[in-house]
This record gives C-alpha cells, structure tokens and sequence, in this order.
C-alpha cells in the first residue's frame, strides 16, 4: 500500500488506500451528542408524529440555516431543532438512526452525549429521555454489535445550582449514566463555574469530561483538569496556543476528543489545512477524531476522517493511533480495551500494514 511509509503532508495525491483502511477500522466515537444527530428528514418526521410546527417551510429551508457563524448560532438552531423530541420512542428512534450510522462507519463503541435540561427545561421529564435513549442502545447493541455509554452533560450557560438539580433527577437510576460532562456556550463559561457539582459527580463514583479551548482559550483546559478533574477533553483544540498546557496534555496523557468537521462549520478554523491535529498528533497529545454533530456540521464518523485525510494525508500509523487511542481513552473495562485493540490490530495486518513496525 503506497503511503504506509510516508510522512504525510498534505502535498501530493491522497491515497485511497489509506482512506478505505481509515474508514473501515474499527473505532470508538467518544464525542457524539444525540441531539446533534437528529437529521432533518427525522426532524420533520418527528414534528408530524407530535403534531409540532417547526419554524422552516421544509427539510430544505432547515438545512439552508445551517449556516453557522459561531458556536452561539449553532446552538440556537440546535435547541430550537430539540422541540420535536417528546416522548420516549422520539429518543429511541434518535438514537438507534444514530447508531446504524456510526455502524456503518466501522464504529464498535459510542459514548454518547445527551443535554437532559434541554429537555427538562421544555416540560419533557428526565425519566422520558433516559428511557428512549436507554431502549435505543439496547436495540443497537442488539442489531448491530455496537456497544454504547451514556454521558449526561450539564449545559454552562445555565448556573450551578440548575446543574445540580439536574444531577438530583438522575440519582434515582444512577446505573444508567456512565459519566457527566459539560457543554453549550463556552464563552464566559469557565469550568470553575462547576467545581462543586463535578466534585459531587466524582464522589458518585462515575468518570467527568468536559468541553474546553474549542472557542475558549486554553487556559479552560488547565481549570477543567484542576478543578473539575476531567479524565478527556473534548476539543481542546486551541491546547496548541499555549506550549504549558501542550506538554501537559502530552505528559499526562489526556485524551481530547477532536471533532474536524465541527470546528470547521463553527469557524475555530477557516479551513481543514489550518486545522491543529497535526501538531497535537506530534506534540504527542493522545487526540481521537468524532463528528460531534453529524446532522449539523456536514457528516458522522468517516466523513472526517475523508476530510482530514483530504487535508493532511497521513500515514496509515497515524490512523493507527487515532483508532487506538479512541479505544484506550474509552470508559470502558480494560479488557473490552484489549479487545478492541486486537481487533484492530488485526485489520491493519490483514491490510498489509503491520502495527509492530509503526515507530512508537
Ligand atoms: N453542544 C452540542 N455540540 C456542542 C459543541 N460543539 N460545543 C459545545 N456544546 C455543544
Ligand atoms: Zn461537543
């Protein structure tokens, strides 16, 4: 396979060869917010079910808004899209499109993201949401292998105490939730606004993430690893921008959970070339790639990794250790981990790619 030597660089023709192999490793998704993966066909579908009235004339006109300046204009659209999600089969049938999705695109494991006071806040009640969803996992596991986690995530433009009424409704079926997170509008929204409640999530027992530096500075990096003690950050993007927080990240081996396509539509950069995986790859930052978003920002899973494939050309070791180090940052048993990486271990050698020989 040409390419398997190669630095990578993004001057010459991309291999498709290497993309097929990207593609169709396996992988974990660790950055996926079910709201984010409501596609306008479901929207509109969901909408008749309910007998709700969206604000756009047709599935063209929504998609036609998706035009974002910032993180801010991509959420109001996002929330405003959220109304449609009433009863417990809206987030099965949210969840289960989602995972034939991510199936479809060689991902094994999902730990999904979902915005409870979004829907609290609308009159849905918690039990509702965690239901559906919950169902919705069981199916995909069912039908199509993937196994599936929960991430439930506090939203920071609302205040602490409102989080930790939200944490008061998911204590009753705490089994259920397999970490908390925090996301929406990260400007002005520090971690430190949430040491208390993250301190509460933690002594329940279950692991914490948080977004940081996707449009905020990296100094949010630095707070949600002191003060909230995340295990991974999601983004992270602009570690790059301070050289502390770079090595940091590299020397204790902090996942971030980097999201291409995302960052491009929301403008953190103008274009993939600008991109800073690469220099968070050879920093020696533990990054995974995720769609976020997918039904917003222009693709799942593989659209990504085409599209960073189309800017950088990496290697095959590259996509290696993307795949890998989705599967050792996941919150998942060690075992499962082992497995996983097995497997793909055993699709790059089936490929003729050899994972001994790529340099460590
Ligand atoms: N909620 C959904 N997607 C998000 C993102 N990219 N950043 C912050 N909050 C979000
Ligand atoms: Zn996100």
């Amino acid at each position: 396979m040409a390419g398997t030597g190669a630095a990578g660089g993004g001057l010459g023709a991309v291999d498709d060869g290497v993309t097929a192999l990207a593609c169709s490793m396996p992988k974990a998704e660790l950055h996926l917010h079910i709201e984010g993966a409501l596609e306008p066909d479901l929207a509109f579908a969901l909408a008749r079910r309910n007998r709700i009235s969206l604000p756009w004339a047709d599935e063209a006109a929504l998609t036609a808004a998706k035009d974002f300046q910032d993180l801010q204009s991509f959420l109001d659209l996002y929330y405003a899209c959220a109304a449609v999600l009433r009863t417990p089969e809206d987030f099965r049938d949210l969840m289960l499109a989602y995972l034939r999705r991510a199936a479809a695109d060689g991902v094994v494991h999902a730990e999904i993201f979902f915005d409870p006071q979004t829907h609290t806040e609308r009159g849905v009640a918690y039990p509702v949401v965690l239901e559906g969803l919950r169902e919705g996992m069981a199916l995909g596991e069912r039908e199509l292998g993937v196994t599936s986690g929960l991430i439930l995530c506090f939203l920071r433009h609302l205040t602490e105490a409102q989080g930790f009424l939200a944490l008061d409704a998911a204590l009753g079926s705490l089994d259920l939730i397999d970490g908390f997170g925090l996301d929406s509008g990260e400007r002005g929204n520090p971690p430190g606004k949430f040491q208390r409640l993250f301190e509460r999530c933690r002594a329940l027992g279950k692991p914490v993430v948080a977004h940081a530096a996707e449009e905020g500075p990296p100094s949010y990096i630095t707070e949600a690893l002191d003060l909230l003690k995340v295990r991974r950050i999601d983004h992270g993007v602009r570690a790059v921008e301070d050289p502390a927080v770079l090595a940091r990240l590299a020397r204790e081996g902090i996942a971030l959970t980097v999201c291409p396509l995302s960052n491009l539509r929301l403008r953190v950069f103008p274009h993939m070339a600008a991109h800073t995986l690469p220099g968070l790859l050879a920093a020696g930052v533990r990054a995974t790639i995720n769609s976020d978003d997918p039904a917003y920002f222009g693709g799942y899973l593989n659209d990504n990794i085409r599209a960073v494939q189309r800017a950088f050309d990496f290697p095959p070791r590259t996509w290696y250790q993307l795949a890998r180090n989705s599967f050792e940052a996941a919150f998942a048993p060690e075992a499962r981990r082992l497995q996983w990486i097995a497997a793909l271990d055993a699709h790059f050698r089936a490929a003729g790619a050899d994972p001994q020989g790529f340099p460590r």
